[in-house]
């Protein structure tokens, strides 16, 4: 008899709180479904860290997915995504969804002319924003650029500091030289900066990829018969690899967490 897969957990993972922007816009679209959030702290900025220190992290991420049963988990990470996503994407039981990836086919499908890409080190280096886009449209414009202090900024909740503000600024006005149309937050932390980058620019210019993420993930699972249909029944669990309190308060100002975040040590 096949095992019912529908009301198994979707995993999510990343460097800190960003995936959380990516967790509440598929919540919003698929309220039934379980979830299981891991936020590696202990291992965050994921941007500075290299190709193998990224796998070694996920494989440890990703087995424990697999001891909870998940029936798909979410990269929502860019950096993860845009460096090790090719190396392990068949290596597990169920599917992974990577963010770029996923969200990279959808801009390339926009009438855009000059986008703009705001990430970390990894991400820019690796040019896969770019790449991904190109194999759907070669007449796009994608202007990259690094935010080094930005991930710092989100984690440590300092973005209502003034010499916060003063950084954010700088890499927007050097980005907005450009000219770009839109602009990606391809980093899952940027979209904490929306009300600071909005004092400068308008909203309609950035770009929240969690949003376009979001549907994908909704059409593909509905295609393969693996949604959660049943409404009774819906459990969210939180786990860090360091400082849960520090992860729930950060956490607050995109996604109020109500459980308890639970530290986990592989
Ligand atoms: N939020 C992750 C991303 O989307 C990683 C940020 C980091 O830890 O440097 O790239």
């Amino acid at each position: 008899m096949a095992i019912l897969k529908n009301n198994l957990p979707i995993g999510f993972f990343d460097s800190g709180v960003g995936g959380l922007t990516v967790l509440k816009e598929v919540k919003r679209l698929m309220p039934n479904e379980n979830f299981i959030y891991f936020g590696d702290t202990l291992h965050v900025p994921y941007g500075d860290k290299t190709k193998e220190q990224l796998l070694e992290y996920s494989k440890d991420i990703l087995t424990f997915f697999e001891e909870k049963k998940c029936k798909a988990v979410v990269m929502a990470c860019n950096t993860t995504s845009s460096t090790i996503y090719e190396d392990i994407k068949d290596k597990y039981s169920f599917k992974i969804y990577p963010i770029v990836q996923t969200v990279a086919k959808v801009l390339a499908n926009t009438s855009i002319d000059r986008l703009g890409i705001f990430a970390t080190k990894a991400t820019i280096s690796s040019n896969a924003y770019q790449n991904e886009i190109a194999k759907y449209n070669s007449n796009m414009k994608v202007f990259g650029q690094h935010c080094p202090e930005w991930v710092k900024i989100v984690e440590n909740n300092t973005s209502e500091r003034a010499e916060s503000i003063e950084i954010i600024k700088n890499d927007l006005n050097l980005m907005l030289r450009n000219n770009p149309q839109k602009i990606v937050l391809g980093c899952t932390h940027y979209p904490f900066l929306l009300p600071v980058l909005t004092k400068f620019a308008p909203k309609e210019l950035f770009i929240d990829p969690a949003k376009y993420f979001a549907q994908a993930i909704n059409t593909d699972l509905t295609l393969a018969g693996l949604t959660n249909d049943n409404s009774s029944e819906h459990t969210e669990e939180f786990y860090v690899s360091s400082e849960p309190d520090k992860f729930k308060n950060s956490a607050k100002m995109f996604y109020e967490i109500e459980q308890t975040v639970n530290l986990l040590n592989f």
